[in-house]
């Protein structure tokens, strides 16, 4: 029997991921908005390519949760996106509504599913997901690492004139202004990244994959990044999906590795039909340990201030 997978939000990101999903076959999709007709209309949409993509699987669009019933992986992607000049934490009490109340929604119809969250900012919208699902920690998990590391890969490959397939390499962190791109951990062809580009060049390169949402959200002017960021969720779908048991930078909630506590954050972990089955605690340099710790602390900032809401 083919998985059920309900995507929530039907605007660029969710509409993009329940589209790339449907074109793997191994699921039946359930698209959920609150507009009325839109994911509706996107799902037949979709339906309709079937024939000429060559996928028999089924996706229905609805404007309620009855359909989502008994789903193995629910994906959040509803509320609002950035528009320039704006930061993911501006999202934050407006988002954090819309999460919880759809988290609690879906959670109640697929008790034993895995979320995945990708409604920014993400660490917080993760944490908030574990609150409201009361969900044991394995099962909630943020997409933000595996896009940010594919910018940073492509920014690699682009100045070293190679295939992307050769460029290995982990951002941690919080998925904002301070993500770690970590230097240490990053290969080409198994050379370390730091022998072939200049350390000056690779902060540019750093700093870009930092700012790599706020380049494409200054150009779109109406929205923010979805062909990255749906690939990088079906990358941990597969995964999950076909137990795969990849490992990849997603976000987690950390007890005690890298020496944080009680909060998600970006590290590399196994991902499989358990959802979250590992985390992985690399060797740092004491800077990017450094970094890393300063990038959970705006996320606690954001923790502290939806406490109070
Ligand atoms: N229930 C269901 N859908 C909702 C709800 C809700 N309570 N509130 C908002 N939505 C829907 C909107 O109607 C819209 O169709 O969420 C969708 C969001 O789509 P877009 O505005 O196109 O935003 P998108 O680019 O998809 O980004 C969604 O993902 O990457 C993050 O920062 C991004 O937080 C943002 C999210």
């Amino acid at each position: 029997m083919r998985q059920k997978i309900t995507v929530v939000g039907a605007g660029n990101v969710g509409a993009t991921t329940a589209q790339r999903l449907f074109e793997k076959s191994y699921a039946d999709i359930v698209l959920v908005d609150i507009v009325e007709g839109l994911p509706q209309g996107k799902a037949l949409d979709i339906l309709e390519s079937g024939p000429v993509v060559g996928s028999d699987a089924n996706i229905i669009g609805t404007n309620t949760y009855e359909e989502t019933s008994n789903s193995d992986i629910i994906v959040i992607t509803s509320g609002i996106a950035r528009k320039p000049g704006m930061s993911r934490d501006d999202l934050l009490l407006t988002n954090m509504k819309i999460v919880s109340d759809v988290v609690d929604k879906t959670v109640s119809k697929s008790p034993d599913s895995i979320v995945v969250i990708v409604t920014n900012p993400l660490d917080a919208m993760a944490q908030q997901a574990l609150k409201v699902s009361g969900f044991p920690k394995q099962r909630v998990v943020g997409m933000a690492g595996v896009l940010d590391t594919a910018r940073y890969r492509s920014f690699l490959a682009e100045e070293l004139n190679v295939s992307v397939d050769v460029v290995q390499a982990y951002v941690l962190g919080g998925h904002g202004d301070t993500m770690v791109p970590t230097v240490g951990p990053t290969t080409v062809g198994g050379i370390p990244v730091a022998d072939l580009i200049p350390t000056k060049r690779l902060e540019e390169i750093v700093q870009r994959t930092r700012d790599g949402g706020a380049e494409i959200v200054a150009l779109l002017k109406t929205g923010s990044a979805y062909y990255a960021p749906s690939a990088s969720i079906v990358e941990m779908i597969d995964s999950i999906v076909l137990d795969k048991k990849l490992i990849l930078p997603c976000t987690a909630y950390l007890e005690g590795e890298y020496g944080l506590n009680g909060l998600y954050v970006g590290v590399p972990v196994k991902l499989g039909k358990s959802g979250i089955e590992h985390i992985y605690e690399f060797d740092l340099t004491d800077s990017e340990l450094q970094s890393l710790h300063k990038s959970a602390e705006s996320v606690k900032e954001l923790l502290e201030i939806m406490a109070g809401n």
